[in-house]
């Protein structure tokens, strides 16, 4: 008898997860409400930073909330935000919703990732290991600083089966560079994200008027102090002397600006892709897509670094223009003020295919940890779930420049 020919079967991606009702978030509150029960605190994300203020030393409260300067490009970052409105449709049966997106060929519940946030200890103990748990919690993607408070190890076990990227503040030591690569690409780490604004910190008053910086004081140093190549290069192990461990770390992983000629050197220490965060200007993004950069996070720290820089949402339209016409696949993220729901649509109207979040998580670490963190978050899903249908829209493919009105 002739052999049944055997089906060949592909390899084949996981199946993406199904699309989850964020919106649900809006229901259980008010539910809670029948026991007496409210939530744990605010759901106004505009008004975190406040409410976060009394859970915090007056340090780690002005590292977290200030910026540079005169504050001026924070304030832009939302100012344009304000400018830039939202026209609903009606009747576009809109009553199921799916906020599932593809970013870098990874299927993600929503579009929305959680920046890179240096030094999270300061605001909370559990710093970065609440946060890699409440935003495994939730399937959504944490990145993580160099500047941590535990190492890539620590977080990663945290993380589980967490989707997780890896910052990078680009050391000058190429060989202590190499290593953390190698570390974070072996915790599980899938996406790089090179931030090149911050080359040398910024003039930044709020920490400058109580003599605050967390690095200083081997705060945000657990990557480089874990590392064995950093450690090779110590007389004494940072254990024993936390100085000269701070004063060899803190000149290596800030001070020196970089040239675009150096990204190969990225590349061939790190094989999955690669997204340069802080692009404000169309012709570095030009740049970075026909460099072959996998993304860009349009970005400008926050308002923490260049002060007087536009509003990062202002620069994303002639972005999004620039990398089409090189015809890359050149993803755009976005960051930088990212508030409400409302905020996100806005990002993505303009052409960013998803967003990184930044203090709001913050503000939710100092309230209580991981159960802080996926307050904020989940207060953020449910407000653009709901506000993604109120506009009329079942995806946020679906969002184009048209749905916006910008005020003159
Ligand atoms: C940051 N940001 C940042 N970025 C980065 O690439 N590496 C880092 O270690 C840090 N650290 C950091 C600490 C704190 C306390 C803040 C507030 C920000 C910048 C961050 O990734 C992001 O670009 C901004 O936070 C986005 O702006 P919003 O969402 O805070 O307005």
């Amino acid at each position: 008898m002739p052999k049944e020919p055997t089906a060949v079967t592909e390899p084949q991606q996981p199946p993406a997860p199904p699309p989850v009702n964020f919106a649900n978030y809006q229901n259980e509150i008010y539910l809670h409400g029948l026991e007496g029960r409210v939530p744990p605190f605010t759901t106004e994300a505009t008004a975190l930073g406040a409410s976060a203020r009394g859970h915090l030393d007056a340090g780690a409260f002005g590292y977290v909330a200030g910026s540079a300067g005169s504050g001026a490009t924070h304030r832009a970052n939302r100012e344009a935000f304000d400018r830039c409105r939202l026209v609903p449709r009606m009747l576009t049966d809109a009553t199921h919703r799916d906020l599932r997106t593809r970013v870098l060929g990874t299927t993600m519940p929503a579009p929305v990732l959680l920046a890179p946030l240096g030094a999270q200890s300061i605001v909370h103990p559990d710093g970065e290991l609440a946060t890699a748990r409440a935003a495994a919690s939730l399937g959504l993607t944490m990145t993580l600083s160099t500047a941590s408070s535990y190492t890539v190890e620590q977080v990663a076990e945290a993380s589980g089966a967490g989707p997780r990227w890896f910052q990078l503040y680009w050391p000058n030591d190429d060989d202590v560079c190499v290593s953390i690569l190698e570390r974070a690409r072996r915790a599980g780490f899938t996406t790089l994200v090179v931030t090149l604004d911050t080359w040398t910190l910024a003039w930044r008053p709020h920490d400058l008027d109580q003599s605050y910086l967390p690095f200083i004081r081997g705060v945000g140093t657990a990557i480089p102090f874990s590392d064995p190549a950093f450690r090779a290069g110590l007389e004494r192990s940072p254990e024993e002397d936390l100085e000269a461990a701070v004063l060899r770390w803190v000149p290596m992983f800030t001070g020196t600006d970089k040239s675009w000629d150096r990204l190969p050197f990225l590349r061939r220490h790190w094989d999955g892709p690669i997204v340069l965060k802080g692009i404000q200007h169309p012709d570095d993004a030009r740049r970075a897509a026909e460099a072959g950069m996998e993304g860009i996070v349009v970005s400008n720290h926050g308002g923490r670094q260049l002060d007087g820089a536009m509003a990062s949402l202002d620069a994303l339209p002639g972005i999004v223009r620039a990398v089409e016409r090189t015809g890359t696949d050149t993803e755009v993220l976005f960051d930088s003020g990212i508030r409400t729901g409302a905020d996100v649509l806005k990002a993505l109207a303009l052409g960013a295919r998803a967003v990184l979040v930044g203090r709001p998580f913050a503000y939710g670490l100092a309230h209580g940890g991981e159960d802080g963190v996926r307050h904020v978050l989940r207060s953020l899903l449910a407000d653009l779930d709901l506000t993604l249908g109120l506009s009329g829209h079942r995806t946020p493919a679906e969002l184009t420049p048209d749905d916006l009105w910008h005020r003159p």
